[in-house]
């Protein structure tokens, strides 16, 4: 049984889908065999996506899949029917706990990896997911990613800080669950806002920096 993994917060626009492509084609060019599960019913982006890449001579035998499903009947057969055959299943959801069987998708999951930005609005919302998950009974891991991070900005710099200057309410120990390092360095490596299903972090050289960026989540999901 492979591990079943949402990239989460309940907020749209904080970059789960993005994420989530990156790191399920980075697994796949390492070895692993991945599947993701469309089920941002209204968008059907990502499904949508792979029928581009595919028109642009992607060759669909030789990448990670994409399956569009309804989060209503998803977390009833995930466990079942999908995770048994890949190393990593991932499910991709809306930006709300509004559609029907998107909670029960998240309660579902091995691992929750929580995107983030620093600022007050995000962290707030994403805690109130985390103990929505709590309410609910979840079982699984969580752990946040921070992303879309300018690590020029001071309040990324107080967040991640021993001791932070001012607004305690920003320091990383008030998440209450484990912060990987992992943040898209927007200095050093370049983000392709057309991103495709299977598009590389490139850095600023045009070097290919998948490992700079998705490493230490590489990792976290090898040792849980
Ligand atoms: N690290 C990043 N830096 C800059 N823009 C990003 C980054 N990650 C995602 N985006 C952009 O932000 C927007 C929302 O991302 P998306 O993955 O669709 O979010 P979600 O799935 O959470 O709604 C997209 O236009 C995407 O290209
Ligand atoms: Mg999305």
């Amino acid at each position: 049984m492979g591990k079943v993994i949402a990239m989460g917060n309940m907020k749209g626009g904080v970059g789960k889908s993005t994420a989530g492509c990156f790191l399920a084609n980075y697994l796949y060019l390492s070895g692993s065999t991945v599947c993701v599960i469309d089920c941002d019913n209204r968008q059907t982006s990502l499904s949508d996506e792979r029928m581009i890449d595919i028109e642009k001579g992607i060759d669909k035998d030789d990448t990670y899949s994409i399956t569009a499903l309804k989060s209503s009947e998803t977390h009833a057969i995930v466990r079942t029917h999908i995770a048994p055959e890949y190393d990593y299943t991932f499910i991709d959801l809306p930006g709300n706990l509004d559609q029907d069987g998107s909670l029960e998708c998240y309660l579902k999951c091995d691992e929750i990896i929580l995107l983030f930005n620093v600022t007050r609005k995000d962290l707030l919302s994403t805690f109130k997911f985390i103990e929505i998950l709590k309410e609910e009974g979840y079982k699984g891991n969580i752990v946040g990613l921070p992303w879309k991070i300018n690590p020029m900005k001071k309040e990324w710099h107080n967040f991640i800080s021993e001791t932070p200057e001012d607004n305690q309410f920003t320091h990383k120990s008030s998440m209450g669950i484990p912060v990987l390092k992992t943040f898209v360095k927007n200095d050093e490596v370049s983000f392709d806002r057309n991103a495709s299903t299977s598009t590389l972090f490139k850095n600023s050289k045009g070097e290919i920096a998948n490992e700079e960026v998705l490493i230490e989540l590489k990792n976290y999901l090898k040792n849980v």
